[in-house]
């Protein structure tokens, strides 16, 4: 298959192991009877997934195996032919048709006749890799059937459309075997597969693979095992995880010196043991292996894992939240001019001087790349942003007052004219198209970027513009300015890292973190009045004061040899992030 083509149908096959480690899951969940069992796998590819499940069971139930495969790419299907023609199974059927139609189109008017199963069937196991595709792939067109099929709103992954016509063709008491991107778990648009999931099938196993590269494509995978029958809120679901285990600066995830590592011949024979937890050294690194549940949250919620030693951390912290930084402060994300290439620019200097902009119509723009902790890093970017506000509402500039930005506009009109969604919700064709209230600038804030390894917030108190790769908090109206000190001490502590780790455990490639609204709303804070508190907060202004030096200058923070005023900056560094453990009630944190 093209790379092209493969990217765009998802199409990343299953490798042998973790196909096999799927299998015996499913296996080891399934119920067979005396009858035949049917097996189905939607989206089969080259059958490698039909065949583990073949090669779980006992032989004498796989010569009673029914084997159903769809696929839509008659290549996949040659070589699923020739991969299940060899077992000694029952039968196998493979049927060149798009599943979600079969299932769901109109030529089905039950889902039991997918596969052409008899009346009252259903299939007893469904095995699936579904692919994995976007909306933005998908096409709009693809995209709106499978939504008002589905009765979906927000973002359509053809994965949940998948998910929800394998539920419909499993019969009562059928056992589902998924391997899907692990995003679903900690983001918002994946509620609604959390929600189906949770509601259709009592959930037996989750596990996410992380960033263990057990599969090869970007996307980092889980799976899921769970029994198509009404949820019983007593049942708890195993939720099994493991990372790459990355030095990080928290003592408690250190090995132990002297602490020998134990070798596992691969990540997928410790995880399948079902004992194995902490720190392994496989063929391929060290890893992170964490073992617990299915944290018990309100239906739409985040899935996260749960051990007896992740409640009573998250216990303690509890007693000592006063308030959330929701409570405190406004989290939003920055601009989005739509049009970057001529609203965002480091060469304003050089541009011919009547098309250079009126210096109060440029301002200084926020990055990812120039974040830091504690204050940022030089801007070398600034954003011409044609809003101010009129009478406390926000308007658009008029360009007559400003000439030279007017012919700097009129140069780039025509790819300014191409956002037809500016110009067609009645806005001038020069706006920024989420500008927000540009009085909001002014206001001290704590900037920080969506995706980065350990927590980089930071002050800005010249009145940047943040761009839409970072974030921005300000104060509520009325709220004391210091919980802006200790919502940055708080969230540039490493207490935050185990707090997101434990909460929301949305992690990329290479330890990195995604910092999104979602989650940084709700990030708790100590009483403000407590006394680790106030120690964080005048750390935190001696800090950002010491930071503050002339442009010039190095940034203490930054400089590798901790000595002088550097070696101050880190003291007072290491003094808030004791603090603030301490203000969580975390004084001992190398057994929390
Ligand atoms: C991620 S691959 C998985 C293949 C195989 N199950 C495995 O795990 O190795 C997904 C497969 O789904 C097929 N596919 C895509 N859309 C489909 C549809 N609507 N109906 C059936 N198969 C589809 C693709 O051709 C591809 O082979």
């Amino acid at each position: 298959v093209k790379q092209t083509t493969a990217k765009r149908q998802g199409i990343h096959y299953t490798p042998p192991e973790l196909a096999q480690f799927l299998a015996a899951l499913l296996w080891a969940q399934s119920t067979a009877g005396d009858g035949q069992l049917r097996v189905l796998d939607p989206a089969c590819g080259d059958g490698a997934l039909l065949a583990a499940f073949a090669r779980a069971v006992p032989a004498n139930l796989a010569r009673r195996l029914t084997l159903v495969g769809y696929e839509t790419d008659n290549s996949a299907i040659a070589a699923a032919r020739r991969t299940l023609r060899p077992l000694a199974i029952g039968q196998f059927k493979l049927i060149e048709s798009d599943f979600l139609r079969a299932a769901c189109g109109p030529e089905s008017s039950s889902p039991a006749r997918v596969g052409g199963a008899t009346a009252d069937a259903g299939f007893d196991v469904v095995i699936a890799n579904p692919p994995y595709v976007r909306t933005q792939v998908l096409g709009a067109r693809q995209a709106g059937r499978l939504a008002k099929q589905f009765g979906l709103t927000g973002r359509v992954d053809l994965y949940y459309a998948f998910a929800r016509a394998m539920a419909d063709v499993l019969r009562p008491g059928g056992t589902l075997g998924l391997l899907v991107s692990n995003r679903f778990l900690t983001i918002k648009s994946g509620s609604a597969l959390r929600a189906m999931l949770r509601t259709q099938f009592a959930l037996d196993a989750i596990y996410d693979l992380g960033d263990t590269k057990l599969f090869a494509a970007a996307v980092l995978p889980a799976i899921i095992v769970a029994t198509k029958q009404t949820p019983t809120t007593a049942a708890c679901c195993r939720f099994d995880r493991v990372y790459r285990h990355r030095v990080e600066k928290e003592r408690s995830e250190q090995p132990n010196s002297g602490e020998s590592i134990p070798a596992v011949s691969s990540i997928l024979s410790a995880l399948g043991d079902g004992r194995t937890t902490g720190l392994v050294r496989a063929p391929t690194g060290l890893f992170h292996l964490e073992r617990g549940f299915l944290a018990d949250r309100r239906p739409d919620g985040i899935w996260t894992l749960s051990n007896a030693k992740s409640k009573s951390w998250l216990k303690t912290v509890e007693r000592h939240v006063d308030r959330r930084f929701d409570d405190v402060g406004r989290v939003r994300v920055g601009i989005k001019t739509t049009a970057d290439e001529v609203f965002i620019r480091d060469d304003w200097d050089s541009l011919p001087l009547d098309e250079r902009p009126e210096p109060e119509l440029l301002r200084p723009l926020l990055r990812h790349f120039s974040a830091a902790r504690w204050l940022s890093g030089p801007q070398r970017q600034a954003v011409l942003y044609p809003h101010l506000v009129i009478n406390g509402q926000r308007a658009v500039v008029d360009l007559a007052a400003f000439p030279n930005a007017s012919r700097y506009f009129q140069r780039h009109r025509r790819r300014l004219t191409r956002r037809k969604y500016v110009i067609d919700s009645g806005r001038e064709w020069y706006e920024i198209w989420v500008p927000h209230n540009p009085a909001d600038w002014s206001l001290p804030k704590i900037v920080f970027p969506d995706i980065a390894a350990e927590s980089r917030f930071f002050l800005d108190r010249c009145g940047a513009v943040v761009n839409g790769d970072c974030y921005w908090i300000t104060l509520r109206p009325g709220q004391e300015a210091d919980w802006l000190l200790l919502m940055l001490a708080v969230a540039n502590s490493s207490f935050i890292t185990r707090f997101y780790d434990i909460a929301f455990h949305n992690q990329l490639y290479a330890g990195r973190r995604r910092f999104m609204t979602q989650y940084v709303k709700q990030f708790p804070l100590p009483a403000i009045s407590s006394r680790a508190a106030q120690r964080a907060i005048a750390c935190a202004r001696q800090l950002v004061a010491l930071v503050d030096t002339p442009s010039e200058m190095p940034n203490p923070l930054e400089s590798a040899e901790p000595t002088g005023t550097p070696k101050k900056a880190h003291e007072l560094e290491r003094e808030i992030d004791e603090q603030v453990w301490e203000a969580f009630g975390l004084e001992d944190r190398i057994d929390s």
